[in-house]
């Protein structure tokens, strides 16, 4: 038997890694600078969680949600997204009523969708939940906030804006109806899932990938020209915010995500350079959710960041990019009876040098070997220790770029060390 991970789940290589970290850090420091706090739950929930919030007529619920049995049998799900834990977290904590909080969190979520390039079934995200504002400008605030994370990873230039108004539960239920009716109209056009969603959850059939149903959709009603006064000026002031603000973006009135919790505002940044799976962001308003969920009535916006579709952007964008950071210098001793002494010199240097990235092959090997292995791993420096060396307490110190060579006492090894990798770091 082939040993492998499992379908739709893989493994994050140091590449990947060193990546993951970088984008960590860059996310985390403007997140902080917006005044948002980490918040961390459990990857397993009560499945009835996810229904609730979710919508039990999603793709996520129907079908690709990870469930299992506990030994009581309660019936456990492995998260799909965050946000239905975050209101469970707030409802549970009391942390949302009449507050204003922004919480940030990340993590692996699961579903259990067909696989291919950029969908898998153990994926990464990064997510944003806002609680306790009604008003657009918390909305433009999020999109700002996401503009300056593409600028900061230099991918602006990849990555486009779509914007909508879902409006409230009864512009959606009056939109429904005629949707329904044009829908029903045209069942000819339609394939078996959209037969199936026409009266389970219609406005899914906006985000059919099928041609043919593209093309029947570019006559269909458009739920903006059902938005009341209050949905409508609240969508027009986001839009100004985005124009003043010099942020480009096409309203996409089929644009209505595949969680049932939206209203009103909803948005994706997508990208056309990783392949057909091009949503890189998504997220909107769920002013319902916290009240359906059993708290008292909260606005709510969020959105969530997909971490491994942002990794194969940014590995497209710049193709020989790898942050794992090179050796700064490499110790080698010339027998093996020195093991000790090279060990422990490493080990003094990391003592007051802990910035610096020390590797020793522990004198295993010919010379002409070890120092391969210095060169192979980018070192600058190489601190080469034999018996003579260890006798009168000296250090031979190479410096690799330049071929200089010196002979130092042991003592002075950590000044030379500070003062040769001042220029670098
Ligand atoms: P979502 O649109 O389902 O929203 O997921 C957000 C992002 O996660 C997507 O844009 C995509 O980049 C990534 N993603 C989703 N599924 C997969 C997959 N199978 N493989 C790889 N990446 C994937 C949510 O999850 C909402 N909770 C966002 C939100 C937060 N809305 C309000 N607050």
């Amino acid at each position: 038997m082939k040993l492998q991970a499992i379908r739709g789940m893989h493994d994050y290589l140091p590449v990947e890694t060193a990546l993951l970290e970088h984008i960590e850090k860059i996310l985390k420091k403007i997140l902080f600078s917006y005044g948002y706090n980490e918040i961390s739950f459990p990857i397993v929930e009560k499945t009835s969680l996810f229904k609730k919030a979710i919508g039990s007529i999603t793709d996520v619920v129907e079908k690709e949600m990870y469930i299992f049995k506990d030994r009581k049998g309660e019936s456990l799900t492995l998260r799909p997204e965050g946000t239905a834990s975050c209101v469970r977290a707030g409802i549970e904590h009391g942390f949302l009523y009449n507050k204003e909080q922004k919480f940030w969190y990340k993590g692996p979520m699961f579903r259990y969708e067909r696989p291919q390039k950029g969908r898998y079934r153990q994926f990464n995200q990064i997510g944003v939940e806002v609680f306790g504002h009604k008003g657009p400008d918390i909305d433009a605030e999020l999109i700002f906030m996401t503009h300056r994370w593409w600028r900061a990873l230099c991918i602006s230039d990849y990555v486009k804006l779509e914007i909508n108004s879902i409006g409230s539960k009864s512009e959606r239920a009056r939109y429904r109806k005629v949707l329904v009716s044009f829908l029903k109209l045209n069942k000819h056009h339609l394939d078996e899932t959209c037969l199936k969603r026409i009266d389970t959850n219609p406005l899914r059939i906006l985000d059919s990938k099928n041609n043919n149903i593209k093309k029947l959709l570019n006559d269909a009603p458009l739920i903006t020209d059902y938005l009341d006064e209050n949905s409508k000026k609240h969508f027009d002031n986001l839009c100004k915010f985005l124009k003043l603000a010099g942020i480009s973006y096409t309203i996409n009135p089929k644009l209505v995500r595949g969680l049932d919790y939206y209203n009103r505002t909803v948005f994706e940044w997508v990208t056309k350079n990783i392949g057909s799976q091009g949503a890189l962001c998504g997220g909107g308003r769920y002013d319902y959710l916290v009240e359906q969920l059993g708290g008292n009535a909260t606005p709510a916006i969020g959105f969530a960041i997909g971490l491994d579709r942002l990794i194969m952007l940014i590995k497209t964008a710049y193709p020989n990019l790898n942050l794992n950071k090179k050796v700064d210098a490499y110790i080698i001793g010339t027998s093996n009876n020195i093991k000790n002494s090279t060990l422990f010199l490493a080990e003094k240097i990391r003592n007051y040098l802990p910035k610096l990235r020390l590797m020793t092959n522990y004198g295993e090997g010919s010379l002409k070997k070890q120092f391969n292995l210095a060169y192979k791993y980018g070192a600058k420096l190489a601190l080469v220790i034999g018996e003579n060396e260890i006798a009168s307490n000296k250090v031979f110190v190479k410096d690799l770029c330049m071929g200089n060579k010196e002979l130092i006492s042991q003592n002075d090894v950590i000044l030379k060390l500070k003062d040769f990798f001042k220029k670098y770091n």
